[in-house]
């Protein structure tokens, strides 16, 4: 396939792009290196995936010609956005709109007749549930999302079925639940955990560590991408993509604290506004359609994680 991936410089869309490269397919990565978190980061990232042989186009998405861009494409793995929910509030929120609403529309409008997209895949988000009435959440639970992230990630994921509706744009929507692994943004809780328990410094937890989460490994994220890429599923589909694991944050710290050998200290702070209690998803729709199912379990994608950190800079 000739694969666009947007973020290209991101956690999951360098991680996907590599792993196309590898499978033989042509990718042209997107990335404007927003500040977000430390761009340094992200350009190693992206050096990982240049470096595997991704044709790579720096700058904004909504400065670009999207046509030429898309001209030659068949597959679009639409990644990037402005990620967390913690800074969505107050004036941050227009960066919100922008990235994850915004690009989105603009990426769709340029898709709109262009007949060589076989597929446009949309990285949505477990937030736009907010907190449920029943676990797990699946793809028939009432979105409310509870962070005006999560309403930036439904608004684009609403886009996303209204153009496959409207104009035969062939989307389909992944909802993500708490992606972890190698590479993971250096503002998420397993890194600030890892590292900080690999380096003996304190470890600040949002409220009583008790809320519960869906956690999964990135590379079963990048196996449900290019599953979404290769089967035939009815455009405007949405999925959850789901690990399956629902663990509180203190279990994880506990295996943390197993795996690196060290005694953790931990300082609990208060619960921040527009963080969920619990997010669990059933992946069987996933299964369904496209044959994807989790593989991998979270101790195991856990201890990835903490070799890869002990051996980064992260
Ligand atoms: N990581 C998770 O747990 C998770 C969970 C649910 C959904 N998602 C979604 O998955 C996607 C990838 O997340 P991630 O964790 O890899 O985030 P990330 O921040 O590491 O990657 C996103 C990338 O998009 C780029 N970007 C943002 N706006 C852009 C623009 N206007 N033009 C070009 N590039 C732009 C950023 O520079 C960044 O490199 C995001 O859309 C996110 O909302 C992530």
């Amino acid at each position: 396939m000739r694969a666009l991936v947007t973020g290209a410089g991101g956690f999951v869309g360098h991680t996907l792009a590599i792993n196309l490269l590898r499978h033989g397919h042509e990718v042209r990565g997107v990335d404007s290196f927003t500040d977000y978190y430390d761009s340094r980061l992200k350009h190693l990232n992206a050096d990982r995936a240049i470096h595997a042989g991704m044709d790579m186009i720096v700058g904004d998405i909504l400065k670009m010609n999207l046509r030429e861009i898309l001209a030659d494409v068949d597959v679009v793995f639409h990644q990037a956005g402005q990620p967390g929910v913690r800074k969505s509030w107050g004036s941050d929120f227009q960066t919100y709109v922008d990235a994850n609403i915004r690009v989105t529309q603009a990426l769709l409008e340029a898709c709109v007749d262009l007949k060589s997209i076989d597929r446009f895949i949309y990285a949505s988000s477990s937030s736009v549930y907010g907190d449920a009435d029943v676990y797990p959440t699946t793809e028939k639970t009432l979105p409310r999302p509870h962070s005006p992230y999560g309403v930036t990630k439904l608004a684009a994921e609403h886009l996303c079925t209204l153009y496959a509706r409207n104009f035969a744009v062939p989307t389909v929507s992944l909802r993500y639940f708490t992606v972890y692994g190698p590479a993971q943004r250096p503002d998420m809780a397993f890194t600030r955990f890892i590292r900080a328990a690999l380096d003996g410094t304190d470890i600040p937890v949002f409220g009583t560590g008790e809320q519960v989460r869906d956690f999964t490994f990135v590379d079963d994220i990048v196996q449900a991408n290019v599953a979404a890429a290769e089967r035939a599923v009815e455009p405007g589909t949405v999925l959850n993509v789901s690990g399956g694991s629902s663990v509180s944050v203190n279990e994880v710290l506990a295996t943390i604290a197993e795996l690196t050998g060290k005694d953790l200290s931990i300082s609990y702070l208060e619960s921040v506004k527009g963080d969920v209690y619990r997010t669990g998803g059933s992946a069987e729709e996933a299964t369904r359609l496209l044959g994807w199912r989790p593989l991998v379990p979270l101790r195991d994608g856990i201890a990835a994680q903490v070799e890869w950190a002990s051996q980064s800079e992260w």
